[in-house]
């Protein structure tokens, strides 16, 4: 949610921060900025320009008006919080401004992610002072302020400016900015929002994903919770906490590289990630299965005494976590015999909900930067007990206040919408479940051995249902008229469901919405018409009592008028007279049925999103990492 880009080195910032925006859009795209330090005066001013809507629009205004050579700039692009999505909005926000931008007269420009909750009355103190606002956000506050601090101090210290000025806000934020006067430092601040560091040789980078400076280094520093950072033209860093201490930042290798964060001849990200799916499970796959049906979770860092001591386990995620969640409930408790609830994050901590030492929080991210998720495993801490997250990033801040982490090996996802995260993050679920069941001695037999085999093998499962996929995508486009489809599962076909509602809403802006097919008589089913379109999931005949329900489900909604489009395993031939469209996926067992049968649906509403002429990688009003509660 934002995305912040920082450079000072030897390059010309302009093109390096420009490209780290385009691959950080996925964060936020209601406005585009920028702002670099022009030193060809005499004196050493800012310049810059932004602009409401996509990056593309503030690449046209800077074609129109060029901004001068710098080696020193940061640029954002937004996800509106505080004032709506206009030029003005738009950041950077500057001290000052002559309303030519390549002509400021202020001094130091400032770009944010989060949510200065005590804005309000810091934007009094500085009316009072005769301080005039050109935008309705919080963050403009941070640039006066940041002006009058550096100013009145007087030592040219841009780093002890903004330490002094973090310790007035409050909320959470990303805080980075740059001054006229201290054109060789770009100084980035953090609190309870993403901000990481890149190193290269003579430059450096400050970004809220390392995928905005991965085409120049693949060296990283982490920043912990309150702390400032300040990068150098010459390549060093330094890491201060808000009262100035020095401290070391933890520094890691980027595993990927810059062409795993491009589109690689697709034409959308996410039709990417969808391809790329059954190596993503795989890579989440690999070494933690040693052929001989045994587990190793060796990054877990729960002793083994710790998860045998469970008594309970709560997951909390937000859209499609969790919905992996939901899914990871049937598996883990049938595994585990321990009870799984599952929460919704940003529900989690304001119902007082029952936790102790014995009880298993499991959080699971995509980005590692959620704020209700984050929020909701620190309320758990603070009941002590035990987090687990399952995570795609690397050092992010939900792993880093957790008590242990399974990473998920997606690689970058930069499709707004989640797919192999999904997917990936089912797989580390499942590999939960079956530590779990393997350290507490319970059901570890035949049959945990087997889902392990298979297992193993689903990613090739996941690669022949793409290979299927002609007329899904055929399908999607030919129904583009439609204005309501309706999701139908049950078992773990529910959450199913409710995963392709949710990417058809998101991507098409289609009304959608998924139910348990049990639920439908007892209300839902009166929403049926004529030619009404309804996805159904179908669980594998080898569960004759739920197979022989959902047919009975699909029959009485087609006997009101129904389209029915079904999904079912290969072999089930019992499901076919009453399905207008049916596609079949590989057997697998049911418990790992989704990793085939979710396919179908997220082509399904990414194919239709395109056909209405829709940006699939950048709905309206989302933004990738929600870093607001
Ligand atoms: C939907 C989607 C979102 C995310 C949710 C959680 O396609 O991507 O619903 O799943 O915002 O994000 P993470 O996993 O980063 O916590």
């Amino acid at each position: 949610m934002c995305g912040i880009v920082g450079y000072v080195g030897s390059q010309q910032a302009l093109g390096i921060v420009i490209e780290g925006l385009r691959r950080m859009e996925y964060r936020g795209y209601d406005s585009a900025g920028i702002a670099v330090v022009d030193r060809s005066g005499a004196d050493a001013r800012l310049a810059g320009a932004k602009k409401a809507g996509k990056l593309a629009n503030l690449e046209k205004e800077l074609d129109v008006r060029p901004l001068p050579a710098s080696t020193t700039g940061l640029g954002h692009t937004r996800w509106a919080t505080h004032g709506g999505p206009t030029d003005a909005n738009a950041h950077p926000h500057f001290s000052e401004s002559a309303g030519v931008y390549t002509d400021l007269t202020g001094k130091v420009a400032v770009i944010h992610n989060g949510i200065i909750e005590n804005f309000a009355r810091l934007k009094a103190e500085l009316a009072a002072e005769n301080v005039t606002f050109l935008s309705e956000t919080d963050t403009e506050v941070v640039a006066h302020l940041l002006a009058r601090d550096f100013a009145e101090a007087g030592d040219g210290d841009l780093g002890a400016a903004m330490r002094r000025v973090v310790n007035r806000l409050q909320g959470a934020f990303t805080l980075v900015a740059v001054h006229a006067d201290a054109p060789d430092v770009v100084v980035g601040a953090r609190r309870n929002s993403p901000l990481v560091i890149g190193v290269g040789q003579g430059e450096a980078f400050l970004a809220s994903d390392v995928s905005a400076f991965i085409a120049h280094t693949r060296e990283a520093i982490e920043m912990g919770q309150d702390q400032v950072a300040e990068i150098f033209r010459d390549g060093s860093v330094r890491i201060t906490t808000f009262d100035g201490q020095v401290v070391e930042g933890k520094r890691f290798h980027v595993s990927w590289d810059a062409s795993a964060a491009e589109k690689g001849g697709y034409d959308w990200f996410m039709q990417k990630e969808i391809a790329e799916q059954p190596q993503a499970v795989a890579d989440t796959l690999l070494g933690r299965v040693n052929g001989q049906g045994r587990l190793k979770l060796d990054e877990m860092r729960l002793s083994e005494d710790e998860l045998r001591a469970i008594t309970k386990i709560i997951v909390v995620a937000c859209g499609t976590a969790y919905h992996a969640g939901l899914i990871a409930k049937y598996a883990i408790e049938h595994w585990t015999r321990v009870p799984v609830e599952v929460e919704l994050a940003s529900e989690f901590r304001y119902r007082d909900p029952i936790l102790t030492k014995d009880t298993l929080v499991i959080a699971i991210s995509q980005s590692g930067e959620t704020m209700d998720t984050l929020m909701a495993i620190r309320h758990a801490r603070e009941q002590h007990s035990r987090v687990l997250a399952i995570c795609n990033t690397n050092g992010s801040t939900i792993p880093r206040e957790s008590d242990a982490v399974v990473y998920t090996h997606g690689g970058p996802e930069i499709g707004v919408a989640s797919t192999k995260a999904f997917l990936t993050q089912l797989t580390a679920c499942y590999l939960v479940g079956l530590y779990l069941a393997q350290v507490r001695g319970v059901k570890f037999n035949d049959e945990v051995e087997e889902v392990l085999t298979q297992l193993s093998d689903s990613p090739a499962a996941i690669a022949e249902t793409l290979n299927r996929m002609e007329p899904i995508r055929k399908l999607a486009r030919s129904m583009v008229g439609a204005r309501t489809v309706l999701f139908l599962g049950r078992h773990v076909g529910y959450p199913m469901a409710l995963e392709g509602a949710l990417k058809l809403k998101e991507l098409a802006y289609i009304h959608a919405e998924g139910f348990a097919a049990g639920e439908l008589k007892h209300g839902p089913i009166a929403l049926i018409e004529q030619d009404l379109p309804v996805v159904v999931v179908v669980p594998s005949p080898k569960r004759p009592l739920l197979h022989d329900k959902i047919v009975s489900n699909i029959q009485e909604i087609r006997a009101r008028g129904a389209k029915t489009i079904v999904i079912a395993e290969d072999g089930d031939d019992v499901v076919a007279p009453y399905a207008d469209f049916l596609f079949h996926v590989p057997e697998l067992p049911i418990l790992l049925q989704p990793l085939v049968a979710t396919v179908p649906l997220q082509v399904f509403a990414a194919e239709l999103a395109d056909a209405l002429g829709y940006d699939v990688d950048q709905p309206r009003n989302l933004a990738k990492s929600v870093t607001v509660e």
